[in-house]
């Protein structure tokens, strides 16, 4: 059985990649991916409030001439929780070259243009193989237009695209009036590959003290269908790799994330709920299934179910959206939980 498949140029031993975590976080993390079949990993994101809090403290510094260290620290206390700093996690990218054999990936988290996409050229010269940019960004204020943040995601990539010679994924939201539109840009742009979909982290309301509280909840498998129908529509549309991401928590939804057009599929709630052995089960049921039904490669499957190649192209989309509504009542059917 051939498992291999390409993503963005780099050859991979199978399709399943783990996607940014915790889980890349030390190099012993990173190695334990690997050992569990992992074949390929995405680094834990830098983001660009540290990058930009390491200069603002090494200014602030050299101006006091002293160490204000815990002073100058509860700016963003809670990026310590989460996370190294920039010297740190280029040293950990150029380790875990040296320590595994998959591809690494290196991620940058912003949202704005500006110095800290600099990082970019340094996490290329620490030898990531490729860079996932994944811009998160939150148009709160209502007076922001839509075209504002799409040119916004368009001047990043442009940025970092002139300042690098790795490949660049761009890991996106759902939230775009038209999603195939941004998309296209963005390979016109050049990226190499998009990562589909980025989730929002929700805040939540604290009732009791009044308080608004973050809140992380680990995907559920339904979710995995929003990234599977965006990358069937666009694969065949647009010249790019495609990655799914949200969602996958087991072998059939990685069979069904290729059938969809990608090339490969990421992994993070699933290994941080039931651990990173997931990663072994999911590759031996995936080559059990494929052999039973006789497929003899990954790429064989690759977009096979994506919208250009299935007998029924409308059933991703508005059409099908009404053949649902009247089969359930129809057939007096309870809607699943969580579909809709
Ligand atoms: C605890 C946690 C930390 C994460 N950290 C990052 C991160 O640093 N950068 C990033 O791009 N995505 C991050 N993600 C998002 C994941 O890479 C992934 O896209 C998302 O969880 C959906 O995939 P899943 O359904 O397999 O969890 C994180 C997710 C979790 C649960």
């Amino acid at each position: 059985m051939d498992l291999t498949t390409s993503y963005m140029g780099l050859r991979l031993k199978n399709p399943v990649v783990a996607s940014a975590s915790p889980l890349s976080n030390t190099l012993d993390g990173i190695r334990r991916l690997e050992d569990a079949g992992a074949a390929g990993v995405v680094m834990y994101s830098l983001f660009e409030e540290q990058i930009y809090f390491q200069s603002f403290y090494i200014d602030y510094c050299l101006s006091h001439g002293t160490d204000s260290y815990a002073e100058s620290q509860s700016y963003f206390p809670e990026m310590r929780d989460y996370n190294v700093g920039p010297d740190e996690y280029l040293r950990l990218i150029h380790d875990a070259k040296t320590a595994v054999n998959i591809p690494v990936i290196g991620s940058l988290n912003g949202a704005t243009r500006g110095g800290w996409v600099e990082y970019a050229r340094l996490i290329e010269q620490a030898g990531a193989d490729a860079l996932e940019l994944n811009i998160y960004f939150l148009p709160a204020s209502p007076y922001v237009t839509g075209e504002e943040v799409e040119r916004r995601y368009v001047e990043i990539l442009r940025d970092v695209k002139s300042t690098v010679s790795i490949p660049v994924a761009m890991k996106l939201s759902p939230y775009f009036s038209s999603v195939g539109d941004v998309a296209r840009r963005l390979v016109d742009e050049g990226a190499d590959a998009l990562v589909l979909f980025n989730r929002f982290y929700q805040p939540d309301i604290d009732i009791e003290n009044l308080d608004v509280t973050p809140r992380l909840a680990l995907s559920q498998p339904h979710e995995l269908r929003l990234p599977l129908c965006w990358v069937a529509i666009l694969y065949g549309e647009l010249l790019t790799d495609f990655a799914v991401t949200t969602g996958v928590h087991s072998y059939e939804d990685v069979l069904k994330s290729l059938m969809a057009g990608a090339k490969v599929a990421m992994m993070a709630s699933e290994l941080l709920k039931n651990g990173v052995g997931r990663v072994a089960e999911i590759l031996a049921e995936t080559e059990r299934w494929m052999t039973e039904r006789e497929y003899v490669s990954v790429n064989q499957m690759i977009g096979s179910m994506s919208r250009t190649h299935v007998a029924d192209p409308a059933a991703f989309e508005r059409a099908n959206y009404m053949k649902m509504l009247a089969s359930y009542k129809g057939r007096g059917q309870r809607p699943e939980a969580g579909g809709q």
